[in-house]
């Protein structure tokens, strides 16, 4: 797409008399459809020479010597709007998807530069809960986006697990559980133990200050508070572990709260002597402008917070990673928390405080509510999950009994559902979870754009793999063919765009506009027993559709069946 790009910047700067480089503003594509392929917006150069961009876009499409691959130019009030022609179109841009395969979408404007994106980071000794998936899949979203324009990644799990909650958890066990409890503990034992905490200190209000002491014990190291509180991580660890690998997210870095108990006091000795802390009734804070409330960094007693150990993170994350930009994933509602971290770094002197971002998005609703059961039990990720595949597997059973592996693409088919249905809309909108919606194999969900990519599969084993002979993409004439050899041709930069806004949900509106449109293909158009030479070209779109899909998919997280 881009050497059609430079070809036509070319001829519009020649038109005017211009160098191509003095040429203001992109070659872009129109908003709407029916305005063409790519159009150029006069804006720019309107306020430039000071005439009206009616007049300018008039004027060049009249003087205008377009390459040989437009088949119209027409000035369109402000713009000058390209249609390109279908079989230059598509021998300019199959032959580089098919050279690149399941690995087209990659691009290097992110060369030598590296992002450390936040996410999932949540608080151990609970199990994961349906909302988590939020983080954690626009997080791994992010990164795989990142990973294919070039960046280096560094993906970490900030995990919440230092606080006073485990103390309460000490007393629990200590006071509540049969002994050797937590050596076969699993973490539905340790959630049992908070809910046994929570009964057994309404009758005997002193289990809170027990807890506070044990609490202080772990934080002044002792051995066996250490010993418990490690057992919590790692029977919380392995939970985790099962359900990260179950949705394919990895991390660099799994650096919890924890990882920075010996690194606060010197993030606040840095704060301090930056001169920008003050005491306020016993408590170290650094007053804030922009109307915020002052960020404390430690309180009363000595303790600090979740956000002295936030600064504590960012400071060592610049050491070790050097980032250029920082990201972190979580529901707007921590909007202030991150507004007075970056501020608080950047008082302290740091430059890199404005590269550092919050990615925020919207809460998940199932039946109108927050992830909770009718019953008011918070619902547990993995339960959704188990739910999703044996609701697919019922639907393989029922409709394509045959099916080898079936397991198998259930769960691919059943988990992605659930992932593109959290990904599909802009991340700062709510999501509302209906099944009806999420299993939906006609549109609008992950199963719509995988079954696209299996038929793709099907056709081409069908075709038979062709004669070994390239194709000649230039028979690629019809609309349905052009529609989508466009939007395959747009797969790049549409990569480009989702890290650059970072919206996976660009990828996916992208790969359900191309489903519909190969299914358009498909149902006007025959690809095996027509003429020879037209179905091997178009035998070679299906094959380019296939990749974009996968591709596409594999950025989302989700992965891509030949069979389902
Ligand atoms: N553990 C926190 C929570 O569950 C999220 C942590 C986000 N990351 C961070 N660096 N603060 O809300």
């Amino acid at each position: 797409m881009e050497i059609f790009r430079q070809e036509m910047r070319i001829a519009i700067a020649r038109a005017l008399g211009r160098a191509p480089a003095d040429l203001p503003g992109e070659i872009e594509f129109p908003p709407r459809r029916e305005m063409g392929d790519l159009s150029y917006s006069c804006f720019a150069l309107s306020k430039e020479i000071k005439r009206p961009p009616q007049e300018i876009a008039s004027s060049i499409a009249k003087s205008l010597s377009a390459p040989a691959f437009v088949e119209s130019a027409s000035a369109q009030g402000p713009y000058l709007n390209f249609t390109l022609r279908a079989a230059d179109l598509a021998s300019g841009t199959l032959p580089e998807i098919e050279r690149q395969g399941d690995s087209c979408g990659r691009g290097s404007e992110g060369a030598g530069k590296t992002v450390v994106i936040d996410y999932s980071s949540p608080n151990i000794s609970k199990h994961l809960a349906f909302h988590h998936i939020r983080s954690t899949m626009i997080g791994q979203s992010l990164c795989r986006l990142h990973r294919a324009r070039g960046y280096r990644v560094a993906g970490v799990n900030h995990l919440g697990d230092w606080g006073t909650t485990f103390g309460k958890l000490m007393v629990a066990v200590k006071r509540l559980a049969p002994p050797g409890f937590l050596e076969g503990a699993s973490l539905s034992g340790l959630n049992d133990m908070y809910v046994a905490f929570h009964k057994a200190s309404e009758a005997e209000p002193s289990l809170e200050d027990e807890a506070r002491r044990w609490f202080k014990l772990l934080e002044d190291g002792d051995a066996e508070a250490r010993a418990m509180w490690t057992r919590f991580r790692e029977i919380s660890l392995a939970d985790f572990n099962r359900v990260y690998g179950r949705l394919g997210v990895v991390f660099d870095a799994i650096t919890g709260e924890s990882f920075f108990n010996d690194r606060l006091d010197s993030a606040i000795k840095a704060a301090v002597d930056a001169g920008i802390t003050e005491v306020s009734r016993g408590a170290l804070v650094v007053p804030l402008g922009g109307g915020m409330p002052p960020a404390m960094l430690r309180k009363q007693d000595g303790a600090t917070l979740y956000l002295t150990r936030d600064i504590a993170a960012a400071l060592y994350r610049r050491l070790s990673y050097g980032f250029d930009r920082a990201l972190y994933v979580t529901d707007a509602g921590q909007a202030l928390h991150f507004r007075q971290l970056f501020e608080v770094l950047g008082k302290m002197g740091f430059e890199w405080a404005s590269r550092m971002e919050h990615v925020p998005f919207g809460v998940l609703l199932m039946g109108g509510q927050k992830g909770k059961t009718r019953e008011g039990n918070v619902v547990l990720l993995e339960n959704v999950l188990d739910e999703a595949v044996r609701r697919t597997l019922d639907l393989i059973i029922e409709k394509n009994p045959g099916l080898e592996d079936r397991e198998e693409v259930a769960n691919a088919v059943g988990i992605g559902a659930v992932v593109f249905n959290d990904l599909k809309n802009k991340r700062v909108k709510d999501v509302n979870f209906r099944w009806e919606e999420v299993l939906n194999f006609e549109g609008d969900a992950g199963p719509y754009v995988q079954y696209a990519h299996v038929r793709a599969h099907g056709i081409l084993r069908k075709s038979g793999g062709g004669d070994g002979k390239a194709s000649d993409y230039s028979l690629l004439r019809e609309k349905d063919e052009k529609d989508l050899v466009l939007l395959l041709a747009r797969f790049d930069e549409t990569v480009a765009k989702a890290a650059r806004e970072l919206e996976p949900s660009v990828i996916a509106q992208f790969l359900l506009e191309t489903s519909a449109a190969f299914h358009r293909f498909h149902h006007n158009l025959r690809v095996i027993g027509g003429d020879a030479d037209v179905s091997r070209a178009r035998a070679g779109l299906v094959s380019c559709t296939g990749h974009v899909l996968k591709a596409g998919l594999g950025l989302l997280g989700m992965r891509a069946p030949e069979k389902m």
